[in-house]
């Protein structure tokens, strides 16, 4: 089939080079030159294991290309994906300016028959807009699809090619046959396509998202619930994922969420709860529930060096907002930094794939340093943001042997409280009872 799929971020670029590796012809749009221009190089701007591989190797046989030209993509392809950001506006909403800018640039493109695929996250009724805005534009029929991607970065190339499922919202029963086929290669059964109306698939990205983000604010309050009560987590997350009714995934205590996703589709589902009104009151708690969890972990680092922050120097692991990503877009870890610096305190910062990202928003206020070992020396404490493997499995000598003084602060419940206290160090992570150092 014949794509053009317009938008080539974490979303769009998956997307577009896993549809070349199954044997279509895409063609990626971006506005972005600079962007356009590194992937004509061979340059992947983003980190995302697998895809620079797949983008080489599709590019090599002339199966995936990039451009700035909407106008050539979408007349040279049937079908158009948009894949635009839809970045939260100032009231929580989502700013659908580019989605719209994007939907009259195709109309205005069109030479015949299209049919418009929504992949980008966008509130429930957008199918209409967007639709509205395609039709101001051209003469020409198209059909339109909404089809959220359900990706996670880190391991989006996994997650785009083995779906756990596929939502089409469409109302053309022909179109939806062409979208089976699209993502045929993936599913080698099609019982985890999930045909409805635009609405309903719009619906389902939102309540999705709200749900994972509802299971994480809510094992954070459980968490600071056992440090009030001197209850471990660990034990309660344990206890409660192996009821089969409610599962293990998603149970994790830690520094709250971040990322481009979870924060805006939270926020994005109270708006359109406010715009129709009725308030999403889970959405609206599980957002503060994330706001505080983000704050608390940085300001009992701040409250144990009360008046000698200024003279405090931090190590941290982990500046995205997860491991296995350079996006440092909500990150907790940004956020605790600027607490911390705001406090006069000195940071070192190190994260395996994110420190450029981390540098364009911290700017030089935070030393990068590429060795996480070498960072620690002369540093009052480790503070510790996400799990890669290496930050798992650290050698604990050198550890000991760099810092000042043998302190870790974890945000991730990486470590066993009662193994670190006999290495001899003072550990605090989230909602388990602290163990003096033996
Ligand atoms: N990142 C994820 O994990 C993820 C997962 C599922 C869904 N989504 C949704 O997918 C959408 C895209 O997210 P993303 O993370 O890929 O965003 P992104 O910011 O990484 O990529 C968006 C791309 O669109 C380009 N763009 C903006 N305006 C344009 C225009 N007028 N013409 C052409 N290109 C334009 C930008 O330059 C950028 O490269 C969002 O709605 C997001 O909520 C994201």
């Amino acid at each position: 089939m014949k794509i053009a799929m317009v938008g080539s971020g974490y979303v769009g670029l998956v997307a577009g080079a896993c549809f070349a590796d199954s044997g279509n012809r895409v063609i990626c749009v971006d506005n972005d030159e600079d962007k356009v221009r590194q992937l004509e190089l061979g340059e992947v701007p983003i980190f995302e294991p697998g895809l620079k591989e797949i983008v080489e190797r599709n590019t090599k046989a002339a199966r995936l290309s990039f451009t700035t030209d909407l106008i050539e993509a979408v007349r040279q392809s049937r079908i158009v994906f948009l894949a635009v950001g839809t970045p939260p506006a100032a009231d929580g909403s989502p700013d659908l300016s580019a989605i719209l800018n994007v939907a009259s640039g195709v109309g205005r493109a069109m030479d015949g028959y299209r049919i418009v695929v929504m992949k980008s996250t966008v509130p429930v009724g957008t199918h209409k807009r967007v639709s509205e805005a395609i039709a101001a534009e051209t003469e020409h029929p198209f059909d339109y699809v909404s089809n959220p991607e359900f990706l996670k970065e880190g391991a989006a190339i996994e997650d785009f090619t083995r779906p756990d499922r596929v939502v089409i919202g469409a109302t053309n029963p022909a179109v939806v046959e062409i979208m089976r086929e699209l993502y045929g290669s993936f599913l080698r059964r099609d019982e985890r396509i999930y045909v409805m109306d635009p609405a309903s698939a719009e619906m389902t990205k939102y309540a999705a998202n709200a749900m994972l983000a509802t299971r994480i604010s809510f094992m954070n309050e459980v968490a600071n619930l056992c440090d009030k009560f001197g209850a471990d987590v660990e034990a309660v997350r344990r206890g409660v994922g192996s009821d089969s009714r409610i599962g293990t995934a998603f149970l994790f205590p830690g520094v709250g969420y971040g990322g481009s996703c979870f924060p805006k589709d939270v926020n994005a589902f109270v708006s359109m709860g406010r715009d129709v009104g009725f308030p999403a009151k889970i959405a609206t708690a599980v957002e503060e529930v994330n706001r505080l969890q983000r704050r608390i972990f940085a300001e009992r680092i701040i409250a144990h060096f009360g008046e000698a922050c200024r003279d405090t120097t931090l190590a941290v692991w982990g500046l995205a907002f997860k491991s296995w990503t350079d996006d440092v877009r909500e990150s907790p870890a940004v956020s605790a930094i600027r607490m911390f610096l705001e406090k006069g305190m000195t940071v070192r910062a190190h994260d395996p794939e994110a420190m450029m990202t981390g540098a364009q928003e911290l700017g030089d206020a935070v030393t990068m340093t590429s060795d996480h070992y070498e960072m620690l020396a002369g540093a009052d404490a480790l503070v510790i943001f996400t799990d890669w493997p290496k930050f798992r499995t650290p050698d604990f000598d050198v550890i000991g042997e760099k810092l000042k003084t043998k302190l870790v602060f974890d945000g991730r419940n990486l470590f066993d409280p009662r193994a670190m206290s006999r290495k001899g160090f003072t550990y605090h992570c989230i909602g388990r009872p602290p163990v003096t150092p033996a």
